[in-house]
């Protein structure tokens, strides 16, 4: 123990000493890392960090419309009415937002620049009234992990929007989350059109979006998931189909999910899950399901969820469920019904079923009425009953006669010669 020790017990000692220490443990670090530069000075080694930054400023043009922030690697173009993507975006750029604008087309190549925008990773399009999105629109973004199309009324969305322009090559998506909640088609479109299907087909193309682990298709009005959709997602953490309109679940599969860590199911029209479902959604491993305001039918098709629901871990809030039909079922909490109270015996709403009864009694009556006037006039009856037996039998026998004269052979002789 040299020097410092033999100093004496002063109180500022201990900290002195703790100072040197360090100083000769960064002196033993910048000796080891570098050892150059180890002779030269020890507090050269907390240089590195500022120097880093050191670098030529790289050329800092800011589009005229847009807000340009280096420092946070930001540009933002906000509600400027902007019909296309600025050209002369900064090279630094990492988040973009080109939200409220006016760009209605976003063509092949929209972002491709020379220098490519390496950086890009986050892509703000919302609220844009884009209409139609092409084929490689967001080629040459090779760092793209979000991208954000979201209240945009979408009709035009190509299959190959998010692989490359040229089909037939599949290039992968860098894509890690997309968001495509409230692609607000007009009515008239709608019709015409199966987003569900446009989505799915984009979503399919080439395998690109392998790397995907969010998903959000919220507020959509999707009537069904096309059965492979996620099929071509292995990599998917979160999927978000919130407030859509959802009514089963029974020709999608989640089993290649094995990923899957939330589900979002709220909101939609959905009115049982069936086995296949079950089954599926119990075999991933670290999923959690969300299935609050649905309108369940608690009728005989919903034995097997009921028993599902109380064993499973899956559903959160699992408590909140509860049945919407039939409704005498309405507003009773799904985990405490039991098999017996879920019959499909009442097929007719209540109002039809005392409809229908009301019809058989009246049918009934009318039945009984008729007996007792039968009966009432049972003699009445009797005697036109022989009136009518009278009268036929004279009838048959004129008829009988006839048919004899006409079968004679020597009488239709004599007939068919006299005509001669
Ligand atoms: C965008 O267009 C709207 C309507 O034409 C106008 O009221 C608004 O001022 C425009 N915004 C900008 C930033 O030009
Ligand atoms: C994109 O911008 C909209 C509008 O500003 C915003 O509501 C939304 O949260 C943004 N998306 C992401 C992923 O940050
Ligand atoms: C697409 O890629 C194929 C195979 O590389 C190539 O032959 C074809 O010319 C490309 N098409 C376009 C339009 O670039
Ligand atoms: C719907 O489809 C029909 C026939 O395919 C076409 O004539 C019509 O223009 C379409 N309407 C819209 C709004 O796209
Ligand atoms: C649900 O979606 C509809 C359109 O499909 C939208 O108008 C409504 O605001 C959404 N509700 C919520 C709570 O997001
Ligand atoms: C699930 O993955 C397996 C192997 O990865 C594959 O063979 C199968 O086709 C996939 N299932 C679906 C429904 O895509
Ligand atoms: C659903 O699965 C349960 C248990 O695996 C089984 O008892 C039940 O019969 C199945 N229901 C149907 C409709 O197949
Ligand atoms: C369901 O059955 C159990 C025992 O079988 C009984 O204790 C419980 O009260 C029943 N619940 C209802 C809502 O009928």
């Amino acid at each position: 123990m040299p020097g410092g020790c033999s100093r004496g017990p002063a109180a500022g000692d201990g900290r002195l000493r703790l100072a040197r220490l360090a100083l000769v443990l960064l002196g033993w670090v910048s000796s080891t890392s570098l050892p150059s530069s180890a002779s030269s000075s020890t507090s050269s080694a907390s240089l590195p960090a500022p120097a880093a930054s050191g670098q030529p400023a790289l050329p800092g043009r800011c589009p005229a419309p847009c807000e340009c922030s280096e420092a946070a690697r930001t540009v933002k173009c906000v509600n400027r009415n902007l019909t296309e993507v600025p050209a002369d975006l900064p090279p630094y750029v990492r988040n973009l937002f080109l939200t409220g604008n006016q760009l209605a087309v976003l063509p092949a190549g929209a972002f491709a620049r020379r220098p490519p925008l390496a950086d890009l990773a986050a892509l703000n399009l919302s609220g844009n009234r884009l209409k139609e999105v092409d084929a490689g629109a967001f080629e040459h973004l090779p760092g793209l992990r979000q991208l954000d199309l979201s209240h945009n009324p979408l009709a035009d969305l190509s299959p190959f929007a998010f692989s490359g322009s040229n089909a037939s090559v599949a290039t992968p998506s860098p894509l890690a989350e997309l968001i495509l909640n409230r692609l607000e088609l007009p009515a008239a479109e709608r019709q015409n059109l199966s987003l569900e299907g446009m989505v799915a087909a984009a979503l399919r193309a080439g395998h690109a979006l392998r790397g995907l682990r969010r998903l959000e298709l919220a507020s959509n009005q999707l009537l069904y998931l096309p059965h492979d959709v996620l099929a071509h997602l292995p990599g998917l953490r979160h999927l978000d189909l919130r407030n859509n309109s959802l009514v089963g679940l029974t020709h999608v599969s989640f089993r290649n999910l094995t990923h899957l860590e939330s589900l979002h199911l709220e909101d939609n029209a959905l009115k049982v899950l069936r086995n296949g479902t079950l089954a599926e959604l119990q075999s991933l491993p670290h999923v959690r399901v969300f299935l609050d305001d649905n309108p369940w039918v608690c009728d005989c098709h919903m034995v097997d969820m009921v028993a599902w629901l109380k064993e499973t871990e899956v559903v959160q809030g699992k408590g909140r469920l509860t049945c919407a039909f039939p409704e005498k079922m309405r507003h009773r909490v799904l985990l405490e019904l039991n098999s017996s109270d879920l019959d499909c015996d009442p097929i007719l709403p209540p109002s039809l079923q005392t409809s229908y009864v009301f019809l058989g009694i009246v049918l009934a009556l009318i039945g009984a009425i008729f007996l007792l006037v039968l009966y009432l006039n049972r003699k009445g009856i009797k005697k036109w009953m022989h009136n009518i037996r009278d009268a036929c039998r004279d009838h048959m026998e004129g008829y009988h006669y006839r048919y004899e004269i006409n079968a004679d052979p020597r009488l239709t002789n004599l007939s068919s010669n006299s005509d001669v």
